[in-house]
């Protein structure tokens, strides 16, 4: 149930069927690893059987099964923040027709597209000036300030209402939000740049498939195909001949950029960025296709200080779950525990491909009795990966780590980050993670992931939905922490392949060597 690489919709990762006899080499370890989740769970239900039980399950609110039409949408957002959802017009086609004369009359006269040359000219120009927007309105970083880091590639629709639901958050005033791009698009840009309600920053990610179409990093015409044996490959003298990944498959360029474009961005940031290099306090990590709760910034509080007084080697702060296939229709009627609630309540993967959203609005409350608990658990990055939040000295010590992060032959960046958690820090990662989620995911596909319904906006209405629901059990004023331990040791594994050309740990290590 742990098979991250056959489920595609998480953005961190693209699409890669594994071939069935991998498939098969996992299964002992994902016994192993079901054994022990459903150990640690057991023991969690057991502290918390208390908490469980008792209070009845009311009834759904009536609007509770969404409506994903526009109109529902919208209304469900205050009207001053309508602008962020609604496209501006484009300018008409230089051809111009008489029906849209009217149209592109208003909206001035056609942008010719950008080549190439011009998005590595535009691109650099933005990473050489590092424009803050609004600093005017709401003054420099302090370092109490969160700064927000978004990993944008294409998917506008929902970046759209992560905006949206940024701009709803208390405190947001008092943010950095830096939006970190792998496509230059011009109307991702004017989304971006219209954002008015915190400090904004764009960097783009130098090294993309987009400016790099015909060599590495994108694909370039000497690379070895995906399926080759080493020994044709060795023939055929293609570029990367010698290095197949652990499962005999040569490179493909776009699965590789998210693990570059994350490790890029972390550098960047830490250690680059004028505005945020010397910047000592939290730096919370997102996705074009998260959603956040209006008390994120208030919760991220309470956890730190939560990990100050209660858990000291706590050094990561996780604000997200996979509600997708969090069941909580089975939580709310199997209140005494048992396997059937742990296994349900380990994470999405148990609900295979793309099956649409299950939980039920009808046990909603049985999620926000626990609104104001947290849980301090080793990270798990299956689990832990949404909504993160780590200071410089956490990752410092990642960045120590750089040689393990860029030679793991895996291509996901959570993975890569267990794996040095595991086999490379001083410290391992120690979370504190929040029962009830204050990060959602919306996404219904994975960044390369092309199937009909790709853009569906059904998870947004039951997100909707779900926090005007639960809103008056937002803001707890306090935290109570639980603590899950664990003396199994966890072994290091092997990685899920994709990673094994020398050029990609290359790149990725100079990364963190490069500063400017
Ligand atoms: C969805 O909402 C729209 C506008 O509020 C309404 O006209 C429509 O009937 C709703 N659809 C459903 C299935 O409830
Ligand atoms: C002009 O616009 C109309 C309506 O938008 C469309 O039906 C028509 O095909 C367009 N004609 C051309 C030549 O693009
Ligand atoms: C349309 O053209 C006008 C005038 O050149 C320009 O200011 C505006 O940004 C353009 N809008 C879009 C959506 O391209
Ligand atoms: C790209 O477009 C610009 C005009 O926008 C042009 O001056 C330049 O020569 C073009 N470059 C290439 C490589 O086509
Ligand atoms: C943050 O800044 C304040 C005021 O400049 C200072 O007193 C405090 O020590 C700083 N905290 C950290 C962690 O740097
Ligand atoms: C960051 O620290 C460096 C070295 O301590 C200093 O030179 C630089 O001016 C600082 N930058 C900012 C924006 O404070
Ligand atoms: C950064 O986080 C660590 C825990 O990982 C904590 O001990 C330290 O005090 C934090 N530093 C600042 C400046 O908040
Ligand atoms: C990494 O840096 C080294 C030394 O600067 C350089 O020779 C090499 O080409 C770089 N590799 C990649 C893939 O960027």
């Amino acid at each position: 149930m742990m098979r991250r690489e056959l489920i595609p919709y998480t953005s961190s990762r693209g699409l890669r069927a594994m071939p069935p006899a991998l498939g098969r080499r996992r299964t002992a370890s994902c016994l192993r690893t079901a054994l022990f989740l459903f150990l640690v769970t057991f023991v969690w239900l057991q502290l918390h059987v208390a908490s469980l039980g008792g209070r009845p399950v009311p009834d759904p609110p009536p609007d509770a099964q969404g409506n994903d039409s526009v109109a529902a949408l919208l209304s469900m957002v205050p009207q001053g923040l309508h602008k962020y959802l609604t496209p501006r017009p484009r300018n008409a086609s230089a051809a111009g027709n008489a029906s849209d004369a009217a149209a592109a009359a208003a909206a001035g006269p056609a942008r010719a597209p950008l080549n190439i040359s011009d998005i590595r000219r535009n691109i650099e120009r933005y990473n050489e000036q590092q424009s803050v927007l609004n600093e005017d309105a709401f003054g420099p970083l302090t370092n109490d300030s969160v700064v927000i880091v978004v990993q944008v590639h294409t998917r506008i629709t929902y970046l759209r209402h992560l905006i949206v639901s940024l701009a709803q958050a208390r405190y947001i005033e008092t943010v950095l939000l830096v939006i970190s791009h792998d496509v230059y698009d011009e109307e991702l840009n004017e989304l971006v740049q219209s954002v008015d309600f915190c400090k904004v920053i764009q960097i783009f990610y130098p090294y993309s498939i987009q400016t790099h179409p015909h060599e590495f990093p994108g694909e370039s015409p000497g690379d070895c195909p995906r399926n080759i044996q080493k020994e044709q490959a060795r023939k055929l003298m293609c570029n990367n001949a010698l290095y197949p990944d652990l499962y005999g498959h040569y490179r493909e360029a776009k699965f590789t950029q998210t693990k570059h474009h994350w490790w890029w961005k972390a550098n960047r940031v830490f250690n680059q960025l004028e505005v945020t290099r010397n910047h000592t306090g939290l730096v919370l990590f997102l996705e074009e296709d998260h959603y956040v709760a209006e008390d994120f910034l208030h919760v991220l509080r309470l956890m730190q200080q939560t990990a100050h007084t209660s858990c000291v080697h706590c050094n990561i702060l996780s604000l997200g779950s996979y509600l997708k296939t969090y069941n909580y229709y089975a939580d709310s009627k199997k209140k005494d525990g048992g396997p059937a609630v742990a296994q349900k309540a380990v994470g999405r993967r148990t609900s295979g491909n793309n099956v649409a959203p299950s939980w039920g609005f009808q046990v909603l409350p049985t999620l926000y009795q626990h609104y104001q608990k947290a849980e301090a658990t080793p990270w798990i990055s299956s689990k832990h990966n949404m909504g993160m939040a780590f200071n410089r000295s956490t990752w410092e010590d990642i960045r120590r780590c750089a040689d393990f992060f860029c030679t793991y032959d895996d291509y996901n960046w959570d993975w890569s980050l267990q794996h040095i958690s595991q086999g490379c820090l001083a410290h391992r990662l120690h979370a504190i993670v929040m029962k009830g989620p204050r990060v959602f995911h919306i996404g219904e596909c994975g960044v390369h992931h092309k199937k009909a319904n790709c853009e569906s906006t059904a998870v947004i209405s039951k997100v909707q939905h779900v926090l005007k629901y639960a809103s008056k059990h937002l803001y707890p004023p306090r935290l109570t922490l639980t603590v899950t331990t664990t003396t199994k040791k966890q072994k290091l594994r092997k990685g899920n392949g994709g990673w094994g050309d020398l050029r990609d740990h290359q790149l990725c290590v100079n990364m963190t060597r490069s500063v400017r």
